[in-house]
């Protein structure tokens, strides 16, 4: 079978990678792709905005699943036009993406069935948000409704900061995104990323992650689109999957299937781990990045029948297969990320750090330049390791980064120190 994949980023090259291993695959294209994805894949220069171009690429090149790794292009239905032409993906409807691309949508949905998640009101103007501010308890969390890419929240420590907030996304901080404006309370606790494949019936738990949001070492500076990541994630206990599942994941599937409205693809529920138990504080409609890439990294399972069964809605038949340990991502990014990241700057020693057992390095932004691999962005590479422990995952991923010749890129040097301290905890 033929895969087309719609992205450029280290999540789209860690699916890509995976797909690559399954004897069910044939060819694998990638729209745009990147330097990493071009190792496996054959990168093509279709515009994925351009819906009846990926159409017509489809048919040309008898593609039998298209995988779509961002959120944009399911906001903007793609996975509705490619429904409409027949062709098989994997990706949420337009009117399903709508719970990664309205937060309030995603509110409402949850008072709607009950689901545990934050108190909250919905506003179109400064005033009414203000009213509302007054007499809630601080922090509070004030959201554009909209796609911000990871910008559109503050959390607040005052009123003032908060109606500052309301003011900022009302007066076009975030465009058309900020034209409606959430405002929840703050969920005290550890976060989680869990994801579920989701058939429009069946859901199933497809693991478990820690993100690491912030740019510098101890979670200090501006929020990124995420620095590493790492699973399993301790604090998702069996309960607490079940309880996840039970309590959030379901729900909202049958949910959504009962307006008529059913979500095929991964959910990804953002997750805080409070004294209550899990809640919801967003949702997104598509894997993780980076945590894709060590989830890809743990399945021990073929990747593309999965992807199929949750296209073609037989996800009560399958069952997953994880390698023991953990894997971890530490990101590399350009120096100016999250801020304007320098372009251009040449990365050597690649093939060395990939040559380290038990590693993998997935491009995020890069272009090939000749022989040459060139940073093409703010998120560059994503040096990704499975190990016994997080601990030794770490060391790896670590290890690889040494040998990585990359003057104008940085890191993070403590992704996993969460389950790392309490691994050193389980060890004495
Ligand atoms: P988002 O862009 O929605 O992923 O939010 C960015 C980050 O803000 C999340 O990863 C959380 O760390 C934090 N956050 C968002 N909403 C809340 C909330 N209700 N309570 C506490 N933290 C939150
Ligand atoms: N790493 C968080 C995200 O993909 O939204």
């Amino acid at each position: 079978m033929n895969i087309l994949i719609v992205g450029s980023g280290g999540r789209e090259h860690a699916l890509a990678w995976r797909i690559a291993q399954s004897p069910l695959c044939e060819r694998i294209y990638a729209a745009p792709g990147n330097a990493g994805i071009a190792t496996v894949a054959e990168c093509i220069g279709v515009d994925v905005a351009d819906h009846g171009a990926v159409i017509a690429f489809c048919r040309a090149h008898d593609i039998g699943l298209v995988v779509i790794g961002p959120e944009a292009p399911l906001v903007a239905g793609l996975a509705d036009d490619l429904a409409a032409a027949g062709i098989r993906h994997f990706g949420p409807s337009r009117l399903a993406a709508q719970l990664e691309g309205s937060k309030g949508f995603t509110k409402d949905l949850c008072a709607e069935f009950n689901i545990p998640t934050g108190a909250y009101g919905r506003f179109t103007d400064a005033a009414s948000a203000k009213a509302y501010l007054e007499g809630r308890s601080m922090p509070i969390v004030v959201k554009a409704d909209g796609l911000a890419a990871g910008k559109g929240v503050v959390i607040a420590n005052t009123a003032g900061e908060a109606a500052a907030a309301v003011d900022a996304c009302f007066d076009g901080a975030f465009g058309a995104a900020g034209s409606e404006v959430v405002i929840e309370d703050y969920l005290d606790g550890e976060e989680a990323s869990f994801f579920a494949l989701c058939d429009g019936k069946t859901a199933i738990a497809f693991g478990a992650a820690q993100d690491h949001k912030r740019v510098g070492d101890g979670d200090t500076g501006p929020n990124t689109g995420g620095m590493g990541a790492y699973t399993p994630a301790p604090v998702m206990t069996d309960e607490m999957i079940a309880r996840t599942m039970d309590e959030i994941i379901r729900p909202t599937v049958a949910g959504l299937a009962s307006r008529g409205t059913p979500f095929k693809g991964v959910l990804f529920a953002g997750l805080m781990i409070t004294a209550k138990g899990p809640e919801l504080i967003e949702y997104n409609v598509r894997f993780g990045d980076p945590e894709c890439q060590v989830l890809m990294m743990l399945l021990k399972s073929d990747m593309l029948p999965l992807l199929l069964a949750t296209a073609d809605g037989t996800l009560d038949a399958v069952a997953l297969d994880w390698h023991d340990g953990a894997t971890l991502t530490v990101v590399m990014a350009a120096t100016g990320y999250p801020g304007t990241p320098e372009k251009g700057s040449e990365i050597r020693g690649l093939d060395a750090a990939d040559a380290i057992d038990g590693v993998t390095v997935f491009h995020a932004g890069t272009k090939a330049d000749g022989n040459r691999v060139l940073a093409n962005g703010g998120r560059v590479l994503n040096v990704t390791a499975r190990g016994a422990s997080v601990t030794e995952a770490q060391a790896r991923a670590y290890a690889a980064i040494d040998v990585i010749d990359w003057p104008e890129g940085f890191c993070r040097h403590d992704i996993g120190w969460r389950a790392i301290a309490r691994e050193r905890g389980a060890t004495g």
